[in-house]
């Protein structure tokens, strides 16, 4: 088989994905340990029998639909890529947003901010990337993510940065912060996006929460205030259905200047508040 037959294949099969053609070069790609370009350079090179069966493999794990992050075990986020496995959440685009907010609101002197939450680090380390003056505490509940958060951050050389575990503010012995970002859980454990997809596959503790997936965001925003200084900011994502919740909740505890953003699909994503 050749690439160029191999890449035709994998897309007619791969119908139900978003982006089958993406997913079809990703794949093969990461089988021929090339980069993507050679894909389309090379489009008659002949497989190797080892080579086309490993594809072939993949392509079936992929149309079950098991994550492609999962399967090549990177995903690209803000201008770099990251290690990721199924113990953390595939870093989404529109989590970059809280970055872009993040660094609009906070200038360029020395500052403490948090991540909660943070996974993969994808959201730390862009922070991280981008500040090399600012010190960044990345904290998560879970182990598994933190040890693959420390491992992206030793590939990326960023020192800026410290993770430590424990449930959210928990982790930061009440520390003095100029921020702290999150994208918590927000799922509600009945909504049916659940049951289709990436979402199948992705650990149940990084997407789902009571109270119609309100209560991490609940809480975060009641203990935020203990560690944020005065005038220091809460950034936090949300299901594009519930600004007006989370806009309510931080209104109930206390916080000032209360704006919600949208992501490029035009969708009310993160909403920030001032201590
Ligand atoms: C939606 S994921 C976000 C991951 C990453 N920040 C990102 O944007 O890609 C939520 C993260 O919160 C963590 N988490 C869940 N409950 C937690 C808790 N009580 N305290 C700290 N972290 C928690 C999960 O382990 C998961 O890594």
């Amino acid at each position: 088989m050749q690439i160029k037959q191999a890449l035709s294949h994998a897309r007619s099969q791969l119908g139900a994905s978003e982006s089958p053609h993406l997913d079809a070069e990703l794949l093969l790609a990461y089988v021929l340990g090339k980069p993507r370009e050679y894909l389309i350079t090379w489009p008659e090179t002949v497989l190797e029998e080892s080579e086309q069966q490993a594809f072939l493999q993949l392509l079936q794990q992929r149309i079950s639909g098991y994550p492609i992050a999962y399967l090549i075990g990177t995903k690209g986020f803000w201008n770099f890529d990251l290690k990721v496995t199924a113990d953390v959440l595939v870093p989404r685009p529109e989590t970059e947003l809280l970055v872009e907010i993040i660094l609009k609101h906070l200038d360029t002197k020395k500052h403490l901010v948090a991540d909660l939450g943070t996974g993969s680090g994808a959201i730390a380390l862009a922070l991280a990337s981008e500040r090399p003056e600012w010190q960044i505490v990345a904290t998560d509940s879970s182990q598994a993510a933190l040890n693959l958060a420390g491992e992206n951050a030793k590939n990326l050389q960023l020192k800026n940065i410290e993770f430590r575990r424990g449930s959210w503010t928990a982790a930061l012995n009440g520390k003095n912060l100029d921020a702290i970002v999150s994208n918590p859980p927000y799922i509600d454990k009945a909504d049916m996006h659940l049951k289709q997809g990436d979402l199948r596959y992705e650990p149940v503790q990084a997407l789902v929460a009571e109270e119609q997936g309100l209560a991490d965001l609940r809480q975060i925003a009641a203990e935020a205030l203990d560690n944020l200084k005065p005038g220091g900011i809460l950034l936090m994502e949300h299901g594009y259905q519930q600004g007006e919740a989370v806009r309510h909740l931080l209104a109930q505890s206390g916080y000032n200047e209360i704006q919600t953003y949208r992501d490029l699909a035009g969708l009310e994503r993160a909403t920030l508040a001032r201590r």
